[in-house]
């Protein structure tokens, strides 16, 4: 399943959720990227990656040169329904990397004589072959040179690149179910999948940090699966204590460990905020907005 193919199911599964419970996650999101629309030079371009449909955008306040960036061929047209403004618009794969994973995952499956390779060995050659990948978001970063930004929103998309790698392996692999399997039973394959998404995620926050552009992120910090009553303590390392329930609790990482606020602790903070979003009966989301001076 391609990258495109892939963004516009994923985009259509997310917008088909129920929603009852969003609000005030939309009210806080729009606040924050509008001040950071508020905040933009109006002369300059505007960078906007994971744009989407604009649920969480409000483009009435995005300066003229503000750009979309989303590679859900869907997205420019829904932004453009919802917010009656059809601004310019990228549709290429972020991470840079996507193809290249897709392509040795789909070549692990044929062997040198053209037959194909059982499901299991080609998984195994999969997670050899993983490390030599190394994703670099070229396309990005030519942009960023090529129209120096005074700001670049990042719209909740980091969290994303690693359930859109997840999603477009167990299409390769047999389906969700198998997929899941092999990660639990093939050595080193869950390790080599978060080292990729590590690789990848730097590379983008290294490309942010780069620029010199204000840089607005908001995304998931941890997703909490269940049906508890959880709440936001202090800050506090390991991130996870911050979590406060009665109960044990599942959770998962969307961004493997990586801690974008330490990654910009060189630029100024202009903003930061923590809060909780039930995108769904049984899944939480912890929320992190971060804003840094260019
Ligand atoms: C949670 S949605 C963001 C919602 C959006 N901010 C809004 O206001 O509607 C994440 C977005 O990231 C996009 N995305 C995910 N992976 C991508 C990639 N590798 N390259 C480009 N866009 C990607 C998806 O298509 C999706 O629209």
């Amino acid at each position: 399943m391609s990258l495109s193919k892939c963004l516009a199911r994923e985009q259509r599964a997310y917008l088909n959720r129920p929603r009852g419970a969003w609000g005030a996650h939309l009210v806080k999101a729009r606040a924050f990227f509008g001040e950071a629309l508020q905040a933009a030079d109006p002369d300059l371009s505007v960078l906007i990656l994971g744009a989407g449909s604009g649920l969480e955008i409000p483009w009435k306040l995005a300066p003229k040169h503000s750009v979309g960036w989303d590679a859900d061929p869907w997205s420019r047209w829904r932004t453009c329904l919802r917010h009656q403004r059809f601004p310019d618009w990228i549709y290429d794969d972020l991470t840079g990397g996507i193809a290249d994973l897709e392509a040795t995952a789909r070549r692990c499956l044929i062997l040198p004589t053209g037959r194909h390779r059982s499901a299991e060995q080609a998984v195994r050659r999969f997670a050899g072959l993983l490390p030599s990948l190394h994703p670099r978001p070229r396309a990005l970063e030519a942009w960023v040179a090529g129209h120096r930004p005074s700001s670049i929103l990042v719209a909740n998309f980091l969290g994303q690149v690693g359930s859109v790698i997840q999603k477009i392996l167990e299409a390769i692999f047999g389906g969700a179910a198998l997929w899941a399997e092999y990660l639990e039973t093939t050595e080193g394959l869950a390790e080599a999948v978060d080292a990729w998404i590590v690789r990848a995620l730097e590379a983008l926050l290294g490309c942010l940090r780069g620029s010199r552009a204000q840089v607005w992120m908001l995304h998931d910090r941890a997703v909490i699966w269940g049906n508890v009553a959880l709440e936001l303590g202090r800050l506090q390392d390991p991130w996870m204590r911050q979590l406060q329930a009665s109960t044990s609790l599942e959770v998962s990482d969307p961004l493997c460990g990586i801690d974008v606020r330490g990654q910009f602790s060189d630029r100024t903070e202009l903003r930061f905020d923590r809060w909780l979003w039930p995108v769904d009966a049984g899944q939480l989301h912890m929320m992190e907005a971060l804003a840094y001076s260019s």
